[in-house]
């Protein structure tokens, strides 16, 4: 298994900086999800990776071999894109068996390696059928089966559920995520969809305008966001400006318009020095109850669906904020009731 060290990466396109100060060490055979918005810098990382692109400046290292002067075929990588990239004119065997005959191996070798591969995929009935012959869903298994059968150092995926439905994406993320397991492949994988990072990583790096903002395990980026942006990016967030007054242990005073609130965050040294951003608070870390029984802030309900598993509220505060809140269980609040709010604090977040 292999290590991916990416260090110091920058990539300009004339003047426009693509990404920069990319720093990324993987540990062998772990899941890891370069995730952000649309022209974050995710596909020029992971071409960079490829050696499909080269870097300004910075180094790419497999397992402390430096390959960032290395062409693409020289660097054993496992590709898979969103449009899977499969040859028409061949046969699922043939398509999946390229890759090897590139490499200088055939005959018998070759067919039993695609022979395993194929079935690791579930496909060992479809070696004879034409990509035009298969689902989107299956298209993808071959373009994956296509990546590990000449058994690369590592697995490179751009979007490869973009192209699917819903129901196929859930189906797929979690096929991708047990072969890449039993192929024990150090993998890097690239969406723009949180969901789909947080179902199948071990580690997420959340980019914005091409530099890394966070890494870090899945309750990590979503419970300890490093700024707002990563807040917002992943799951919802209830913003309120605050003004940091006092480091009290682990937590911090905060001041906002409201009133006075506890909250811990990611680095006290930066938060102290920079003292104004905002508390976030999870939907689902909001408290509701009725008016009276508690010392809550005062809120109106705005709306309120009941969603099955949960109860989306969105509040008004005295002040004109909206607050968006989750409850699980049935409605108890109707549009236009009265109602006291409370944050727990120990989940309560100070982003800059
Ligand atoms: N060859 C190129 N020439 C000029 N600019 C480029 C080139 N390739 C990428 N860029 C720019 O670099 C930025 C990062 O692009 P990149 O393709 O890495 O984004 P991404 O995170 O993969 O986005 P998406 O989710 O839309 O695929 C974008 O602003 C893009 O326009
Ligand atoms: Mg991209």
């Amino acid at each position: 298994m292999t290590k991916l060290a990416i260090r110091a990466l920058a990539k300009r396109f004339g003047t426009f900086t693509g990404v920069t100060d990319v720093n990324l060490e993987t540990k062998e055979g772990e899941f890891v999800s370069l995730l952000g918005p649309s022209g974050c810098g995710k596909t020029t990382t992971l071409r960079c990776v490829a050696g499909l692109e080269n870097p300004t400046s910075g180094r790419i290292l497999f397992d402390d071999t430096d390959v960032t002067l290395l062409g693409p075929e020289k660097r054993s990588i496992g590709m898979v894109f969103q449009n899977y990239a499969l040859f028409p004119h061949m046969t699922v065997g043939e398509n999946v068996g390229f890759g090897l005959m590139m490499r200088g191996i055939r005959g018998a070798d070759a067919a039993s390696r695609i022979t395993s591969v194929l079935d690791m995929v579930q496909l060992s009935n479809a070696h004879d059928r034409y990509p035009r012959q298969m689902s989107g869903g299956q298209q993808q298994r071959v373009a994956l089966a296509r990546a590990l059968v000449f058994e690369p150092k590592l697995l490179l995926l751009d979007e490869p559920l973009a192209n699917l439905d819903a129901k196929l994406r859930d189906e797929m993320r979690f096929f991708i995520r047990s072969v890449q397991q039993r192929v024990g492949i150090t993998t890097l994988y690239v969406t723009h969809d949180q969901a789909e990072a947080m179902a199948v990583s071990d580690r997420i790096v959340v980019m914005f305008g091409g530099r890394i903002h966070q890494i870090g395990d899945a309750q990590g980026v979503y419970h300890r966001p490093a700024t707002k942006e990563v807040a917002s990016f992943i799951g919802q967030a209830n913003f309120f400006p605050a003004k940091l007054m006092a480091r009290d242990g682990d937590f911090f005073v905060l001041r906002t318009a409201l009133r006075e609130f506890r909250a811990r965050c990611g680095d006290p040294e930066v938060a102290s020095a920079a003292c104004c951003g905002a508390l976030m608070v999870r939907p689902e870390a909001i408290r509701l109850g009725p008016v009276g029984q508690s010392a809550g802030i005062s809120a109106i309900v705005e709306s309120a669906h009941f969603l099955g598993n949960i109860v989306d509220y969105m509040l008004k505060l005295d002040d004109g904020t909206s607050v968006s809140a989750q409850a699980i269980g049935d409605l108890q609040y109707g549009p236009g009731t009265r109602v006291s709010l409370s944050f727990d604090e120990s989940r309560s977040w100070f982003v800059l």
